[in-house]
């Protein structure tokens, strides 16, 4: 099973100067089963830059693309419903008890007229076989409305487990915008009740892109006796990059002992791009 993970793509006034097509042609080099696409594929979460971005994912070619929102994408009341109609028109899991919800803004005021969702927060599962192997990619939106700083309802995480207990997979992935291992400027601020759901639903793999830089971390529970790796993935197309370079990982026979993650960055000077790869064996 190979894994194609892009993050961080900006449409709008932080998307890069680079040639998109070019990007395409590169991404689609890839023999990919499937693509996870961590956040932010928006500036402003507006109209305009989510359709950009989902025009942008059907052009990749795979049957299976996975994407979640990132704090960019929910600066907006109407960034549920967009996300729905250009980027994943997935069924999100509601909370068990809404009342037990404490995050900000989770529920929009039943009165705000114009809108089909009232629910911002967008949690899924996806069941994908490849190969008779199953994986089972947990989407978790570690975002909120109108905020940078990430924040976990654990309501939601109690939901998400109860949702997980009832699948049968192989291996099972989670994906979330925000880093749980390291920090930055805009944090996810209850990390550690994100770290408690990988280790009580065994998961060894979480994806993540939000800081725009490279990092490939692996934490260990002595006590637990729990290991996960998080792959945290810089931006694919911002022009904002004062901490790396554009990039996208591809990631080779995912979960074997053959491994290999290929970091693809790209440079861009005056009208053209270069790419340059390197790869990095895991075991
Ligand atoms: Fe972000």
């Amino acid at each position: 099973m190979n894994i194609l993970h892009i993050s961080d793509m900006h449409f709008g006034p932080r998307h890069w100067l680079g040639k998109n097509k070019v990007l395409l042609d590169k991404l689609n080099s890839y023999a990919t089963d499937i693509v996870i696409n961590t956040g932010d594929n928006t500036t402003d979460a507006l109209e305009n830059e989510f359709r950009a971005a989902g025009d942008f994912l059907k052009s990749i070619d795979c049957q299976h693309i996975v994407s979640i929102p990132g704090n960019h994408d929910k600066r907006n009341m109407q960034s549920a419903d967009y996300f729905r109609q250009y980027i994943d028109d997935t069924e999100v899991i509601r909370p068990l008890i809404r009342e037990n919800c404490r995050k900000k803004n989770i529920f929009l005021d039943e009165h705000t007229n114009g809108i089909k969702e009232h629910l911002t927060d967008i949690n899924f599962l996806k069941n994908i076989t490849i190969n008779d192997e199953s994986i089972l990619v947990v989407c978790l939106d570690s975002n909120s409305l109108y905020e940078d700083n990430g924040f976990v309802d654990k309501e939601m995480l109690r939901t998400l487990s109860l949702a997980i207990s009832k699948e049968s997979y192989d291996k099972i992935i989670l994906l979330n915008h925000h880093s749980i291992l390291d920090t930055d400027s805009d944090p996810l601020f209850n990390s550690q009740k994100v770290v408690e759901f990988v280790r009580e639903n065994n998961i060894e793999h979480v994806f993540c892109g939000h800081t725009h830089h490279l990092s490939i971390m692996r934490s260990t529970d002595l006590y637990h006796k729990h290991s996960f790796t998080q792959y945290k993935n810089g931006s694919l197309s911002s022009c904002n990059t004062p901490n790396d370079t554009n990039m996208f990982l591809y990631y080779k026979n995912f979960g074997t002992e053959l491994m290999e993650i290929h970091v693809i960055r790209a440079i861009v000077e005056n009208e053209s791009i270069s790419f340059e790869e390197e790869i990095i064996t895991c075991y």
